[in-house]
């Protein structure tokens, strides 16, 4: 083998399709993903063919596989039209396998307006959604900018629960001024309205937001980092107590209900990204590549109509980044990773010196069948702990 090729021959083969829909109805002000509001609205059948051309590139330059899952993620995808979701589908089925049993999950806003799609999805084939339902407080969805009230989130909640055999939820906590009283309340209506996945992010201030503006000028105020703490530790008991353990920092699931699309991530499978800003790591002649997507939706669209792609990045990456990609995402997960897959990948072992180290601090730790993980008193450091791992 070359010095810097990846024997990919040690991981398993399961492989993604992320589709990015960049369009929101409007900018929530904590929000830094890629999305973008267009008052005159969009021609969504000319983005469309270009989904569809960057969708057979990517196969002509990947060959043959089976798809295991597919994500349609924004932005606010529940705005497109449930003919435009059933055409990227046939398209994804025309180039590659998709197999039968493949999670097919479409992220939604929860208005009425989107409940009234979603027997569209389902005929489509989308088999999951995932909901951002934010908050179930009325005063915290308005200061989030959210366009829905609680009640209308629970609606579509209803609405999803009586369509999909599987649906989640994200909610945000750590909001200004919430008590662990407020969000024990909040967290336990979640629960009993969740069938089987929740997503729990901390408000995170995200540079160049609006919200990033209020908090510089003292007008938002954050937990400090105890209180952080604190509502961490509250949501993992109420949680594992609730039959929803955490299987990543901030994901919780029935056992074998787990985001099987979001375990490709963290588990350092392949996945494709398709999509203005989108973001993939391929497989291709033995090598692996980040590949990355023009992120303005117009600058995408016309490079896709010129070349049949909108890639901007596309970079191989050297065994070492394959290894400490895998440790960075691996570690994210309650079940760790396995050592020895990360040896293959490298090429060396993780540091026993360092691995002494963190486990004496009693932030990682075996398990029995010899994984590395993160302890759940580590969790709340992992930034810290990866980085003292990774080469
Ligand atoms: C791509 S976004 C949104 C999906 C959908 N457009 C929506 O807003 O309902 C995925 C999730 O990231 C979370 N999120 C976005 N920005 C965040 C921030 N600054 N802090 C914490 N969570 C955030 C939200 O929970 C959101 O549902
Ligand atoms: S949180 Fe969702 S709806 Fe709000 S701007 Fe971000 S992607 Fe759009």
């Amino acid at each position: 083998m070359q010095p810097n090729m990846v024997n990919m021959n040690k991981s398993p083969n399961a492989f993604g399709v992320y589709v990015h829909w960049p369009f929101c109805l409007s900018k929530c002000p904590y929000c830094d993903f890629n999305s973008h509001v267009r008052h005159g609205g969009i021609d969504e059948a000319r983005f469309l063919r270009a989904y569809e051309r960057e969708i057979a590139q990517t196969a002509e330059r990947i060959g043959a596989r089976t798809v295991s899952s597919i994500f349609f993620g924004g932005g606010t995808p529940s705005l497109m039209q449930p003919s435009t979701v059933q055409a990227i589908l046939d398209a994804i089925a025309k180039h590659w396998l998709i197999a039968p049993d493949a999670e097919i999950t479409l992220e939604a806003n929860p208005t009425s307006v989107e409940a009234t799609r979603f027997r569209g999805y389902r005929s489509a084939g989308v088999n999951r959604v995932s909901l951002g339902v934010q908050a179930l407080d009325d005063a915290a969805l308005k200061e989030l900018g959210r366009l829905h009230t609680a009640q209308e989130a629970l609606d579509a909640v209803a609405v999803a629960r009586a369509i999909f055999d599987r649906y989640s939820f994200d909610l945000i906590y750590a909001r200004p001024r919430q008590t662990p009283e407020d969000w024990a309340a909040e967290l336990k209506r979640a629960i009993a309205e969740a069938a089987e996945h929740l997503s729990l992010y901390q408000l995170t201030i995200e540079p160049d937001t609006p919200f990033a503006g209020l908090y510089a000028a003292g007008k938002l105020s954050m937990p400090d980092d105890d209180r952080a703490r604190d509502l961490y530790d509250l949501t993992q008991a109420i949680c594992a107590e609730g039959g929803l353990p955490a299987y990543e920092i901030s994901n919780h699931a029935r056992p074998g209900a787990e985001c099987r699309h979001n375990l490709i991530y963290w588990r350092g499978h392949e996945y494709a990204g398709i999509g203005p800003g989108a973001h993939g790591r391929l497989n291709a002649g033995n090598f692996r590549y980040a590949t990355e997507t023009e992120k303005r939706p117009e600058s995408w669209l016309m490079r896709v109509e010129a070349r049949g792609t909108g890639l901007t990045v596309d970079e191989r990456l050297t065994p070492g980044e394959t290894a400490d990609e895998y440790l960075l995402m691996g570690l994210r997960l309650a079940e760790g990773i396995d050592p020895q897959r990360f040896s293959a990948l490298a090429g060396r072992a993780i540091d026993p010196n360092r691995v002494s180290f963190l486990r004496e601090q009693g932030t990682v730790e075996f398990t029995a069948g010899g994984r590395l993980r993160v302890t759940q008193s580590g969790f709340p450091l992992l930034d810290a702990v990866v980085a003292d791992l990774a080469a």
